[in-house]
């Protein structure tokens, strides 16, 4: 009952455009995938910007390509995600249309995707990084709550849950790791829906974090304060990203940092009951966003660009 994830590289913005996708192309990714996880989560192919090219247009071939190696590799997906402030095509962010129409457009492909995958999705996030580093919503930049009110969040959540009743449905975020300003914003919210009896089953921790600053030794703690909300919990998006240095390579001290760390963040997670599922992102530096998105930043997965096991690999599995 303990799911270990990955996400699925491919469609990154990282890699280069003319770089061909690891999922297709890559042997040797393709079978640690296989074998390694038990969950996988699609990194960018079930984001609007891939499913969605056109107002008219579902593209699924992505995404149904990772549902169906799920399926033959007996492992059980995330959906990533219905609501967002980033990654939406240009055709919604910048079209016009009236507040009914954006509803529909909203209703519709949430009924569209997740009826499509219904059965198959073990977790949905269905709004994903709603708040900002204060605790407030970010009712300027996601559309959706710009333009529809606070309120299309718990629209966001029936739809998902009548389109699928199995999944549970989650709120996703990231500096949301320890108790704080963001992640009690997150506790009210859900306090909030679920005394309203909205659908929402958890909340989870992207946990993308970097050697810069500390670990976030609070994590148990707000984990499991959700918990007793009677929410599950998930990490869903860990890595461990640090300064390289000149050489290009990782010291031993760092990686043995590093290892620490993500054991540390599958204790936090093994510790509290009703967090069962605990996904990296990625696990080869090979293909890993890391580098392209904090300058000077790197090596932040368990494997490097050769699939050789770091430290950190090993942490992981001795305390699975
Ligand atoms: C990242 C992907 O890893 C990149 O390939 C893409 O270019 C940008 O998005 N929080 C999230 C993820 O919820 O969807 C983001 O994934 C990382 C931060």
């Amino acid at each position: 009952g303990f799911y270990v994830g990955t996400a699925v590289a491919g469609g990154g913005h990282h890699l280069e455009q003319d770089y061909p996708d690891p999922f297709s192309s890559d042997r040797e990714y393709r079978k640690t995938l296989a074998k390694q996880f038990s969950s996988v989560s699609a990194e960018n192919q079930m984001k609007w910007e891939y499913l969605r090219p056109e107002q008219d247009t579902y593209n699924f071939e992505s995404a149904d390509a990772i549902a169906e190696f799920a399926e033959r590799n007996n492992q059980v997906v995330r959906g990533h995600t219905l609501l967002w402030h980033s990654q939406n095509p240009a055709w919604l962010e910048e079209g016009d249309f009236t507040k009914e129409e954006l509803r529909e457009i909203l209703h519709d492909h949430i009924t569209t995707v997740v009826g499509r995958y219904a059965g198959k999705i073990q977790q949905w996030d269905v709004a994903n990084e709603i708040f900002d580093e204060q605790g407030n919503l970010r009712s300027e930049e996601n559309i959706w709550i710009r333009e529809l009110g606070p309120g299309i969040i718990a629209d966001a959540f029936r739809w998902t849950h009548e389109a699928d009743p199995e999944a549970k449905l989650f709120f996703n975020d990231y500096g949301v790791e320890e108790v704080g300003a963001k992640s009690d914003a997150y506790y009210r919210l859900t306090q909030d829906l679920l005394e309203q009896g909205v659908p929402v089953h958890g909340f989870s921790v992207q946990a993308h974090l970097s050697m810069r600053y500390g670990f976030p030794a609070g994590l148990e703690e707000n984990l499991r304060r959700f918990d007793e909300l009677g929410l599950e919990t998930a990490v869903t998006e860990l890595d461990v990203r640090m300064d390289l240095p000149e050489s290009g390579e990782p010291t031993d001290e760092q990686l043995e940092q590093q290892a620490d760390w993500y054991q540390r963040t599958l204790s936090a997670c093994l510790a509290v009951e009703d967090c069962n599922s605990f996904t990296i992102w990625g696990f080869t530096d090979k293909y890993s966003w890391v580098p392209v998105f904090f300058e000077g930043e790197g090596a932040a997965t368990v494997m490097t660009g050769d699939f050789e096991r770091k430290p950190a690999f090993y942490a992981l599995r001795d305390t699975l």
